[in-house]
Parts: C-alpha cells; sequence; structure tokens
C-alpha cells in the first residue's frame, strides 16, 4: 500500500521540521502534540520557516500557502487513524514511547507503517510494543531537519524489505538523502560524531585548547560548519549527555563515556542554546560568547 498520508507525533524541534519537509514533499500531514499550545508553537515555526523561504525566493507563496494547506495540527491521537506512515519524534523517554506505540498499534490499521526518529534507542525494542514489528523501523533526520540532506533509514531484524523500501522512498521524496543502516545504538552519524564532540570537551577539559581554538580549528582546518563544542550547543548538552549514556551502555567502550565536565554542565541546566548557556553565553545570539568554565 502506497504511504498518501503521514502522521507526525511531536511537534518540538525534529517533530516540526519532519511535518514541513514531509508537507514539502507533497503529502497531507497530521501533526500531534499533547496540548493547544504546543501544536500552535510548532505550527508557527514551520510558518516561519516557510516565511524565510518565500522572502529568499526559493519558494512562491502560492506553493507556501500550499505547504501550509497540507499540515494540520491535532491533540487528538485518533486524528492520526488514517496515516499510511507514523513518524515518532517525542520525548526520548522508553516509557513514553511504549504508552504511545501500544495506543497508536490499537488505533491504526495493520497496513500503517511506524517510525521512530530515536536518536540512540533501540528500534527492535520499540516494535516489540506493538503487533507488527514487521512494520516498524527507524528514520532519524538531522537538525535542522528542512535543511540537512540526510535521513538514516533504520530496519531491524524484523522490518518486511518491502516496507523498508517503502520508508527509502519516503526518504527521497522528502528531497532527503536516505542511507541504510541497521538497529545498532547510534546509527552511523551517531557513532562517529558522538565519539568525536565528547573528545573536544575532554580536549578542553585537558587544555589542549580553549573554547574558540577548539571551535575554530575544526571550522577551519577541516572545513566543518560550525566546531565541535558550538555543536553541542546546537543539539543540546542534556541530549548529547543522554545519548551518550546510552551508547556507553551498549557497547561499554570510553570513547562514548561522557566526561565529567558535560556532566557538571548538564547538572548545572548549562544545556546550550535553547536555556542560553552552555560552552557559549547566548545573551546575545547573534553573537554568542565563549564561558568561563573554571
Ligand atoms: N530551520 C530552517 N532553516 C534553517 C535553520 C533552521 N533552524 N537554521 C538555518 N537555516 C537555513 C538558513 O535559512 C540558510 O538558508 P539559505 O542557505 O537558503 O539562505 C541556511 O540554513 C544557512 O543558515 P545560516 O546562513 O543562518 O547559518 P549557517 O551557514 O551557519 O548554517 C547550519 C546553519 C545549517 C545549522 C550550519 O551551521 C550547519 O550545518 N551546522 C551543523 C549542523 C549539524 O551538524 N546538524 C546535525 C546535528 S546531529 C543530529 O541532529 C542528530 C541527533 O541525533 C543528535
Amino acid at each position: 500500500m502506497p504511504i498518501e498520508k503521514v502522521g507526525v507525533v511531536g511537534c518540538g524541534l525534529m517533530g516540526s521540521g519532519i511535518a514541513q519537509v514531509a508537507a514539502q514533499g507533497g503529502y497531507p500531514v497530521v501533526v500531534r502534540e499533547v496540548s493547544e499550545q504546543l501544536v500552535e508553537k510548532g505550527l508557527k515555526s514551520i510558518e516561519k520557516n516557510l516565511g524565510r523561504l518565500v522572502e529568499k525566493g526559493t519558494m512562491s507563496a502560492p506553493d507556501r500557502d500550499q505547504v501550509r494547506g497540507r499540515l494540520r495540527g491535532t491533540t487528538n491521537l485518533d486524528d492520526l487513524k488514517g496515516c499510511d506512515l507514523i513518524v515518532e519524534a517525542i520525548i526520548e523517554q522508553l516509557p513514553a514511547k511504549r504508552e504511545l506505540w501500544s495506543a497508536l498499534d490499537k488505533l491504526c490499521p495493520k497496513s500503517t507503517i511506524f517510525a521512530s526518529n530515536t536518536s540512540s534507542l533501540s528500534i527492535t525494542e520499540m516494535a516489540t510494543f506493538t503487533q507488527r514489528p514487521d512494520r516498524f523501523l527507524g528514520l532519524h533526520f538531522f537538525n535542522p531537519v528542512p535543511v540537512m540532506k540526510l535521513v538514516e533509514v533504520i530496519r531491524t531484524i524484523a522490518t518486511d524489505p518491502k516496507v523498508y523500501d517503502d520508508a527509502l522512498a519516503f526518504g527521497a521524496k522528502l528531497g532527503k538523502t536516505p542511507v541504510r543502516t541497521t538497529d545498532r545504538t547510534g546509527f552511523i552519524v551517531n557513532r562517529l560524531l558522538v565519539p568525536y564532540i565528547l573528545d573536544a570537551v575532554r580536549a578542553l577539559e585537558e587544555g589542549v585548547g580553549s573554547i574558540e581554538d577548539i571551535d575554530n580549528s575544526m571550522k577551519l582546518g577541516c572545513g566543518h560548519p560550525m566546531g565541535p563544542l558550538t555543536l553541542l550547543d546546537f543539539v543540546g548538552l542534556d541530549t548529547t549527555y543522554y545519548i551518550a549514556n546510552i551508547m556507553f551502555d551498549e557497547f561499554k567502550e570510553k570513547r562514548f563515556a561522557p566526561p565529567p565536565l558535560l556532566k557538571r554542565m548538564v547538572l548545572a541546566g548549562w544545556h546550550g542554546r535553547k536555556t542560553g548557556r552552555g560552552f557559549y553565553d547566548y545573551t546575545d545570539p547573534a553573537k554568542p560568547m565563549p564561558m568561563r568554565l573554571s
């Protein structure tokens, strides 16, 4: 059965981005949040992004209106009943995902494909919360979703190959380059990225360089769009700490162990850009200033 209608659960940073690119890809999209305020906030951020595309001349105003017209927000899970694919982008906590997936499993026809945008939790474990492990996979997008060209498509040992192909085709229809990977914590990108950014924190702890010098080294020496500490602030120190702990738990390898400085900063509530403080102070978001951390 072809994918004609898409559901997205969660309209935060990732969910709103996924809903936006799915609507841009031509799909009618129902996006669900737990409160009216969160629905409104998510849709407003999509409208702002689409508005920016019109201002830049990348999208015409009538196209923007059509994309917006394909998006519907809801707080009611029942409204996802008619979707052929549901992408989940809620909080990275297994009990919350368990509750959601088992409710959706009861609600949706057997044909509906379920996909999680998790960055580190086990897709196989999530599939066990449903009666459809053959129609369950991972679709891992990257922040900011409308800009980053990649989607990791994750199969488990139980994913039906036909369903997997449908998910790859869906990723391509969204204008992304889908890469194939299997259900091993971190998949491809975080497997490589997490040890790299943790090592940047270790380099800072060991006095190898200052915050700015570490960032400039990777930006100017290797052509990365952001230095690793800026990237950590962008992704969120709390999110990275959480992912690193899951990866360490899975592989028991030192390279995935969160360094003490990262833990202290998370405990202090310095979660990066979203809390105004991380490795940089974002009091003036246009001019982040490196923090004094010792
Ligand atoms: N939403 C939509 N569009 C955005 C955006 C956002 N949040 N932020 C920036 N953009 C757009 C801008 O409008 C601009 O578009 P244009 O080229 O058509 O004019 C373009 O992106 C470039 O933006 P800026 O000129 O403002 O700024 P930069 O050139 O510094 O680019 C960036 C910003 C795209 C975020 C770039 O710095 C970058 O690529 N950084 C690395 C991001 C990254 O590594 N993401 C992956 C994180 S890991 C992850 O998500 C996995 C998870 O599991 C942890």
